[in-house]
């Protein structure tokens, strides 16, 4: 396979690559950092694949400075990377962490220095356990996202981060894929903390928008540059136009993006979550104000992309209506794609990509900005003899899905930048190391690292985009 040309994106467009703090740093119990969900999680046998923790990962936390020589190596104009909130505040709340301060710090200086804009996540899933498990004697059910005292500690944390890195960072994300905390980590369990309680994926879900809008008010009063949350929105199909797989979509709908962008870009709550919840939706966690709270101005959204869902009407699984999971709303997923799947067994079909985003600009008139937070394809990659690693299906997915952005672009989507996921081959959660994501290859035994075909491909498209730039400059 000859490796395919470089998409055009406008003059201007920025690019960067993205990790995560739980599935790189390591040092899980180093420098005082405290533990959280995923700790306590991938330690409790059958979570994750083989066993996988994230105790060592890629051992970023001792080899940041080499990361970032990768990242400028790279050529990138931008690093999004997550602060883990245990290594800030062991407890969640109270305590500083110095230590833990003082190596985003570094990392933030290194990254300035190789003229790389910092990009922070503060919330990449890795809740303090202090906070899911109270040790006043609470229990787990009384704890975590499922109640709001989570929010308010979330906006503690955003203080302190923001206080700190303020006048450094570039673009402050407040959540990564809340979808996944409340959904698969409350009803499906897949996640941590891997609970399957129905209804309270769902309050779940509502005090972490309640997390967002919260941190945003932090971030404003601290003056932070650019402020925004990021989604995994899904780009969504139905199996067909049967009346009864059209209610399963406006189901998904719901579930998958309505949670989240009705109440931030349009002010109020899904038009049809009574029929998705089944009376479900409504409770007291929902206060006078929250929608107002929710919904202020963002500076951008960032949208993670990586496969499109199509969805059939299937029976409810459980019984007892009381126990059915906030997931399980009577939707199927099935490929009718007919494409090839990366090896996470997803579809690649980039032009879904370009129809969600056009999709959200001609929704929401008051979408903001959108950045590209994460996108890239988890391959079958190998070290060959040669002493490098060669991965042409993931240089043509990027290549495909870079093209779809531009095509958004081009039909008026205000897109001004893309992250590729990942960096660095890494934990990749429940599936353990088993995926692998990086642009550069890391052997698990060694943590050598080693820049794969994509990386270099990526570094070309890179220097090509920003020599036209130069040129419409002049
Ligand atoms: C996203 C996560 C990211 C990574 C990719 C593959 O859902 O945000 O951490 O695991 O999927």
């Amino acid at each position: 396979m000859s490796a395919p040309g470089f998409p055009q994106l406008p003059p201007g467009f920025r690019f960067g690559a993205a990790t995560a703090a739980y599935q790189i740093e390591g040092a899980h119990d180093e420098d005082g950092r405290g533990p959280s969900i995923w700790d306590t999680f991938s330690h409790t046998p059958g979570r994750t694949l083989g066993g996988a923790t994230g105790d060592t990962a890629c051992d970023h936390y001792h080899r940041h400075r080499e990361d970032v020589a990768l990242l400028r190596g790279l050529g990138v104009d931008g690093y999004r990377f997550s602060i883990s909130w245990p290594r800030l505040l062991p407890q969640g709340t109270g305590a500083v962490n110095r230590k833990g301060l003082d190596f985003y710090d570094r990392l933030i200086d290194d990254l300035l220095a190789a003229g790389i804009a910092p990009a922070v996540t503060l919330y990449h899933w890795d809740l303090p356990q202090a906070l899911e498990t109270p040790s006043n004697g609470g229990s787990a059910a009384a704890g975590g996202w499922r109640v709001r005292r989570t929010a308010e500690a979330f906006a503690e944390y955003a203080n302190v981060a923001a206080d700190r890195y303020g006048d450094r960072v570039e673009r402050w994300i407040t959540l990564n894929e809340p979808f996944c905390s409340a959904f698969v980590g409350h009803a499906e369990g897949r996640h941590a903390p891997g609970a399957r309680e129905g209804r309270g994926a769902l309050v779940a879900a509502h005090h972490l928008l309640v997390a967002h809008g919260l941190a945003v008010r932090e971030l404003r009063a601290a003056g932070a540059r650019e402020v925004g949350i990021t989604l995994n929105l899904d780009r969504l199909h139905a199996a067909s136009d049967r009346p009864e797989d059209l209610a399963a979509l406006r189901r998904a709908e719901v579930l998958h993006n309505e949670v989240w962008t009705e109440p931030l870009f349009a002010g109020r709550y899904p038009e049809h979550e009574a029929e998705t919840w089944q009376g479900l939706a409504d409770g007291p966690w929902r206060r006078p104000g929250d929608l107002e709270l929710i919904g202020a101005p963002l500076d951008f959204l960032g949208v993670n992309f990586y496969r499109p869902v199509t969805v059939t009407a299937a029976p409810h699984r459980q019984e007892d209506p009381a126990l059915r999971t906030a997931v399980d709303i009577g939707v199927a997923e099935t490929d009718p794609y007919g494409t090839r799947q990366t090896t996470m067994g997803w579809p690649v079909v980039p032009s879904a990509f370009t129809e969600l985003l056009t999709g959200l600009h001609a929704r929401y008139p008051r979408l903001p900005p959108v950045w590209i937070t994460e996108n890239g394809s988890a391959e079958a990659d190998s070290l060959t003899p040669d002493g490098r690693v060669h991965d042409p299906e993931r240089i043509d997915y990027l290549a495909g899905h870079l093209a779809a952005v531009a095509d958004a672009v081009t039909a008026g989507v205000d897109v001004r930048g893309y992250y590729v996921w990942s960096l660095l081959d890494n934990f990749e959660w429940a599936r353990g190391y088993d995926q692998r994501f990086g642009l550069v290859h890391v052997d698990y035994h060694t943590l050598t690292r080693t820049p794969k075909d994509s990386y270099h491909w990526y570094r070309g498209l890179i220097t090509a985009h920003r020599a036209r730039t130069e040129e419409t400059a002049r």
